[in-house]
Protein backbone atom coordinates (compact mmCIF):
# COMPACT_ATOMS: atom_id res chain seq x y z
CA UNK A 1 0.00 0.00 0.00
CA UNK A 2 1.17 3.59 -1.01
CA UNK A 3 0.09 6.60 0.62
CA UNK A 4 -0.03 10.15 -0.44
CA UNK A 5 0.27 12.46 2.42
CA UNK A 6 0.15 16.19 2.28
CA UNK A 7 -0.62 19.26 4.41
CA UNK A 8 -0.50 22.87 4.23
CA UNK A 9 1.39 25.13 6.82
CA UNK A 10 -1.01 24.54 10.11
CA UNK A 11 -0.79 20.82 9.23
CA UNK A 12 2.73 20.31 8.59
CA UNK A 13 3.91 19.61 11.65
CA UNK A 14 1.03 16.61 12.16
CA UNK A 15 1.86 15.42 8.69
CA UNK A 16 5.96 14.87 9.62
CA UNK A 17 4.48 13.24 12.89
CA UNK A 18 2.35 10.59 10.84
CA UNK A 19 5.18 10.15 8.35
CA UNK A 20 7.49 9.03 11.46
CA UNK A 21 4.34 6.78 11.97
CA UNK A 22 4.55 5.42 8.45
CA UNK A 23 8.22 4.98 8.69
CA UNK A 24 8.18 2.90 12.06
CA UNK A 25 5.20 0.18 10.60
CA UNK A 26 6.85 0.12 6.77
CA UNK A 27 4.40 1.68 4.91
CA UNK A 28 5.41 3.66 1.60
CA UNK A 29 4.29 7.42 1.36
CA UNK A 30 5.07 10.05 -0.93
CA UNK A 31 4.84 13.61 0.45
CA UNK A 32 3.47 15.87 -1.53
CA UNK A 33 4.78 18.92 0.89
CA UNK A 34 4.23 21.43 2.13
CA UNK A 35 7.98 21.35 3.04
CA UNK A 36 7.78 23.51 6.25
CA UNK A 37 5.85 26.16 8.42
CA UNK A 38 5.74 28.86 5.77
CA UNK A 39 2.46 30.31 5.19
CA UNK A 40 0.93 28.13 2.32
CA UNK A 41 -2.74 27.52 0.53
CA UNK A 42 -4.59 24.53 1.35
CA UNK A 43 -6.23 23.90 -2.00
CA UNK A 44 -2.82 22.81 -3.74
CA UNK A 45 -1.61 20.31 -1.20
CA UNK A 46 -5.27 18.85 -0.76
CA UNK A 47 -5.46 18.85 -4.57
CA UNK A 48 -1.75 16.79 -5.04
CA UNK A 49 -2.86 14.22 -2.48
CA UNK A 50 -6.02 13.77 -4.59
CA UNK A 51 -4.98 13.23 -8.01
CA UNK A 52 -1.84 10.97 -6.87
CA UNK A 53 -5.12 9.10 -6.02
CA UNK A 54 -7.07 9.68 -8.18
CA UNK A 55 -4.48 8.95 -10.88
CA UNK A 56 -3.59 5.84 -9.11
CA UNK A 57 0.11 6.67 -8.11
CA UNK A 58 -1.04 5.97 -4.38
CA UNK A 59 -3.43 3.62 -3.00
CA UNK A 60 -4.50 6.18 -0.56
CA UNK A 61 -4.23 9.62 0.72
CA UNK A 62 -3.94 11.51 3.88
CA UNK A 63 -4.26 15.24 4.49
CA UNK A 64 -4.05 17.85 7.75
CA UNK A 65 -4.27 21.65 7.75
CA UNK A 66 -5.09 23.78 10.96
CA UNK A 67 -8.92 22.26 11.05
CA UNK A 68 -8.98 19.17 8.42
CA UNK A 69 -11.94 21.58 6.76
CA UNK A 70 -10.39 23.64 4.37
CA UNK A 71 -8.07 20.78 2.52
CA UNK A 72 -11.07 17.86 2.91
CA UNK A 73 -12.98 20.17 1.20
CA UNK A 74 -10.52 20.99 -2.03
CA UNK A 75 -9.37 17.18 -1.94
CA UNK A 76 -13.38 16.56 -1.99
CA UNK A 77 -13.51 18.13 -5.32
CA UNK A 78 -11.09 15.73 -7.32
CA UNK A 79 -13.95 13.27 -8.79
CA UNK A 80 -13.63 9.82 -7.59
CA UNK A 81 -12.14 11.05 -3.85
CA UNK A 82 -14.17 10.56 -0.84
CA UNK A 83 -12.13 12.48 1.57
CA UNK A 84 -13.24 12.08 5.13
CA UNK A 85 -12.84 14.26 7.77
CA UNK A 86 -12.20 12.49 11.14
CA UNK A 87 -11.30 13.25 14.96
CA UNK A 88 -12.17 10.03 16.42
CA UNK A 89 -11.76 6.56 15.58
CA UNK A 90 -15.27 5.27 15.70
CA UNK A 91 -15.86 7.45 12.38
CA UNK A 92 -12.36 6.95 10.79
CA UNK A 93 -13.55 2.99 10.73
CA UNK A 94 -16.54 3.95 9.29
CA UNK A 95 -15.90 6.02 6.80
CA UNK A 96 -13.90 3.20 5.23
CA UNK A 97 -16.50 0.03 6.32
CA UNK A 98 -19.20 2.38 5.23
CA UNK A 99 -18.53 5.26 2.90
CA UNK A 100 -15.25 3.81 1.37
CA UNK A 101 -13.27 6.66 2.03
CA UNK A 102 -9.60 6.90 0.08
CA UNK A 103 -8.48 10.19 1.72
CA UNK A 104 -8.62 10.62 5.38
CA UNK A 105 -8.63 14.54 6.38
CA UNK A 106 -7.68 15.54 10.49
CA UNK A 107 -7.24 18.77 11.85
CA UNK A 108 -3.61 19.85 13.76
CA UNK A 109 -5.32 22.28 15.49
CA UNK A 110 -8.54 20.62 17.02
CA UNK A 111 -6.36 16.56 17.30
CA UNK A 112 -3.33 15.60 19.47
CA UNK A 113 -0.76 13.48 17.92
CA UNK A 114 -1.58 10.56 19.66
CA UNK A 115 -5.19 10.04 18.49
CA UNK A 116 -4.06 11.67 15.16
CA UNK A 117 -1.87 8.26 14.84
CA UNK A 118 -5.03 5.96 16.70
CA UNK A 119 -6.91 7.47 13.71
CA UNK A 120 -4.75 6.76 11.20
CA UNK A 121 -4.19 3.56 11.82
CA UNK A 122 -7.35 2.41 12.28
CA UNK A 123 -8.03 3.76 9.27
CA UNK A 124 -5.74 2.21 7.06
CA UNK A 125 -6.35 -1.33 8.27
CA UNK A 126 -9.94 -0.91 7.92
CA UNK A 127 -12.02 -2.55 5.09
CA UNK A 128 -15.01 -1.02 2.77
CA UNK A 129 -17.91 -3.44 3.77
CA UNK A 130 -19.15 -3.33 -0.01
CA UNK A 131 -23.01 -4.93 0.02
CA UNK A 132 -25.40 -1.87 0.40
CA UNK A 133 -22.75 0.68 0.85
CA UNK A 134 -21.71 0.23 -2.41
CA UNK A 135 -24.62 0.94 -3.88
CA UNK A 136 -24.79 4.24 -2.19
CA UNK A 137 -20.84 4.77 -2.91
CA UNK A 138 -22.06 4.72 -6.44
CA UNK A 139 -24.98 7.19 -6.34
CA UNK A 140 -21.92 10.02 -5.20
CA UNK A 141 -20.19 8.89 -8.54
CA UNK A 142 -23.53 9.28 -9.78
CA UNK A 143 -23.66 12.89 -8.49
CA UNK A 144 -20.25 13.55 -9.29
CA UNK A 145 -21.09 12.78 -13.12
CA UNK A 146 -24.79 14.89 -13.19
CA UNK A 147 -22.11 17.60 -13.02
CA UNK A 148 -19.18 16.93 -15.10
CA UNK A 149 -18.38 18.93 -17.79
CA UNK A 150 -18.01 17.52 -21.47
C1 LIG B 1 -4.55 28.22 7.88
O1 LIG B 1 -4.42 29.25 8.79
C2 LIG B 1 -5.90 27.53 8.07
O2 LIG B 1 -6.91 28.35 7.58
C3 LIG B 1 -5.90 26.18 7.39
O3 LIG B 1 -4.87 25.39 7.90
C4 LIG B 1 -7.15 25.35 7.56
O4 LIG B 1 -7.54 25.27 8.89
C5 LIG B 1 -8.26 25.68 6.65
O5 LIG B 1 -9.31 25.05 6.63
Amino acid sequence: MKIAIGSDHGGYELKEHIKGYLDENGIEYVDCGTDSTESVDYPEFGQKVAEAVKEGKCDKGIVCCGTGIGISIAANKVPGIRCALCSDCYSAKMSREHNNANVLAMGARVLGRDLAIEIVSTWLKTDFQGGRHERRVDKIEGIENKYALD
